[in-house]
């Protein structure tokens, strides 16, 4: 089998146009020319509801709430990957990115993104000495574990505060999507 049958959902941690969307464009670029089926979310700029804990959703696998999540819900269970980039914030993930996941909780009752695959994407300004994009990775891990999925693959940008500033490290851009395509592609 190869990866032109894979699709890839890419969910972007940040609303701004900063570093986690320049990623999230280059990988889709990449992926594109590899003619590998690919969407990308913003959650923070689309209309979600933030979860209550009603629970309804452990009983029937469906949310009350009808908001931009039911057509993400539909794009994460016809998905194979789910590339998270998210930006530092707190040394965790970033807030629109749990509000997400939160939301796919209908999801879990339901076991759908059992064996699905995470990619993680991390971003931060500290340095790596100071372990700030660990801290997000784990985040993502811990979610993954949780969801039944497995973490593939990840790669994290220390540095990075202003707008643009991952583009300086262009050559390890390229080669994260190089690695990615080539996963996908041994399928
Ligand atoms: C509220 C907030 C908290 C942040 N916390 C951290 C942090 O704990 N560690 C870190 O390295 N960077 C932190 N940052 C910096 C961002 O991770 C950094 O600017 C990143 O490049 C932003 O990505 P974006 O351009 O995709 O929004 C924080 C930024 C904000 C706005």
């Amino acid at each position: 089998m190869t990866g032109d049958y894979m699709k890839v959902l890419i969910v972007v941690g940040s609303r701004r146009e900063g570093n986690s969307f320049v990623l999230a464009n280059k990988l889709k670029t990449s992926l594109e020319n590899a003619r590998i089926a690919n969407d990308i979310i913003i959650p923070g700029n689309q209309k979600i509801y933030l979860c209550t804990g009603c629970m309804d959703c452990d009983r029937n696998g469906v949310c009350d709430f009808k908001d931009d999540m039911v057509a993400n819900i539909e794009k994460v269970t016809s998905s194979d990957y789910i590339v998270f980039i998210t930006p530092v914030r707190w040394d965790l993930l970033s807030g629109d990115l749990k509000i997400f996941m939160d939301r796919l909780n209908p999801l879990f009752s339901t076991r759908q993104m059992k064996g699905k695959k995470m990619i993680a994407i991390i971003v931060g300004s500290k340095k790596r000495t100071e372990y700030s994009t660990d801290g997000a990775l784990t985040s993502l891990g811990s979610f993954a574990s949780s969801a039944g999925m497995s973490l593939v693959y990840s790669s994290q940008f220390d540095e990075c505060l202003n707008f643009g500033d991952v583009l300086k490290y262009e050559d390890k851009i390229n080669k994260m999507c190089e690695d990615i395509i080539k996963l996908i592609d041994s399928e």
